[in-house]
């Protein structure tokens, strides 16, 4: 396989995933996926990211259990309206029980001594996609998800954060349970512009 065709295929095949069989994911897989998430750009080459790395079950649990919270008591209600039936659902059962599922949770940090706060998140999320990419390619699922981190505090008692590094970002890794097809987007020409903003691509 080319190494184009190979590159159109795992971004194409890039998706949300939300239901894990219980297989572990190797150590050095793990390892790789970490390494070519830090081959991502920085501001200054400054590399603030940091990853915690959960497989204890019972935190694992105790995190994904921050975001079930939130999406009780005023997520679900929130996303009711805004997003499709069947997307709801699968959001309700990733964070009801499907993310708890994987083996591997990455929580993806921004040390602030390195990055500032203004654009830590601008030096972290290529990071996060590399992360995620990686593990397509190695057949695993992943799914970028920001809710359990807005109780920052508690997830950071949850992983013994000290105070100059935030929580960002929470990715669990796992094989996926349910084998979806590309990503639906909308087509290029309604979000890509030639020259100036309103020529259509
Ligand atoms: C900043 C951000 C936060 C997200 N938070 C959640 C989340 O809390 N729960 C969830 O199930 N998916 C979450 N997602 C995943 C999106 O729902 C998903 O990427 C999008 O709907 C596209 O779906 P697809 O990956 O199936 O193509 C988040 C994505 C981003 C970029």
């Amino acid at each position: 396989m080319s190494e184009l065709h190979a590159v159109r295929s795992v971004l194409r095949r890039q998706r949300a995933h939300r239901s894990f069989t219980d297989q572990l994911v190797d150590e050095s897989v793990i390892t790789e996926l970490l390494e070519l998430a830090t081959r991502a750009p920085s501001a200054q080459n400054s590399q603030p990211w940091q990853f915690v790395v959960v497989q204890e079950p019972a935190r694992r649990l105790a995190i994904w259990q921050l975001g079930a919270r939130l999406w009780e008591s005023g997520g679900a209600a929130a996303s009711k309206e805004k997003l499709p039936p069947t997307m709801f659902d699968d959001v309700a059962q990733g964070l009801s029980a499907g993310f708890a599922q994987a083996p591997v949770t990455v929580v993806v940090c921004a040390d602030h001594t390195r990055s500032g706060h203004s654009n830590a998140g601008s030096s972290i999320w290529p990071a996060a996609q590399n992360l995620m990419t990686a593990a397509t390619a190695h057949g695993l699922g992943t799914a970028l998800t920001t809710i359990s981190t807005i109780l920052t505090d508690e997830l950071r008692t949850i992983i013994g954060l000290p105070a100059t590094v935030d929580p960002l970002a929470v990715i669990p890794i796992g094989h996926p349970a349910k084998v979806l097809g590309s990503s639906r987007r909308e087509p290029v020409n309604e979000h890509a512009h030639r020259e100036e903003y309103g020529n259509v691509w």
